[in-house]
């Protein structure tokens, strides 16, 4: 199934690491961060599940709740864990979906046969509240994630869904932020009360309106 920005997340009942989980129960109110890993005990996905784990307080900052997915099972799952732990020395402490009849991975196209017949590519899907699917990035299974631009679109989204704003090519929180062209510069210079700078009549900068 192709999953495109704006569609609803599709729920699923799956055997984790943490039981049986409902993806939207699960999810609750939080943001979500679902990521596909190819297989168990292979090198880069250790890594990134342990870059998961040490960012639990950044997530947890952001109202977001992590959930990987692999098509191994549970009991490898657990035994991963454990290595994950020592070797990244943090503590997973996500739930780690065993999709060994692969529901959840076909459910959100993460198996791309001419990568891999097998295994899931690197999939990040991020979801509001309203569990709409927000961003979509596919990795190869031999790159690791950038975590930092992870952090970076989910502070973009939740920035410009409070703000009349969008974020600029390499933003990093705290930087300026171009304001929505669906606003006249007139009544921009009254909302945005930190200042507008205007290059183009269409490309208006301000400060980061939720900064001191
Ligand atoms: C890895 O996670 O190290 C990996 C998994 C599948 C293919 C290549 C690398």
């Amino acid at each position: 199934m192709t999953l495109h920005l704006g569609d609803e997340a599709p729920n699923f009942q799956a055997s984790t690491t943490h039981g049986s989980i409902n993806f939207h129960n699960f999810l609750g109110d939080s943001w979500g961060l679902l990521l596909s890993h190819p297989a168990d005990y292979t090198p880069v996905c250790t890594t990134e599940l342990g870059r998961t784990a040490q960012l639990s307080s950044e997530f947890k900052k952001r109202n977001v709740k992590a959930i990987a997915v692999s098509v191994d099972g549970i009991e490898d799952h657990h035994q991963w864990v454990k290595d994950i732990n020592e070797v990244k020395e943090t503590d997973v402490d996500f739930p780690l979906i065993a999709d060994q009849d692969r529901l959840v991975s076909t459910l959100y196209d993460m198996i791309h046969p001419n990568a891999s017949g097998t295994q899931t590519v690197r999939s990040v899907f991020i979801i509001d509240p309203q569990k709409k699917i927000r961003l979509t990035l596919t990795y190869p299974a031999s790159t690791g994630r950038n975590f930092n631009e992870i952090l970076r679109v989910i502070d973009s989204l939740q920035l410009t869904d409070n703000y009349k704003v969008d974020t600029p090519a390499d933003w990093n929180p705290g930087e300026d932020v171009i304001i929505s062209n669906a606003i006249s510069t007139e009544d921009a210079v009254e909302q945005f009360p930190k200042g507008v700078n205007e290059v183009k009549p269409y490309l208006r900068y301000t400060p980061q309106p939720n900064t001191k």
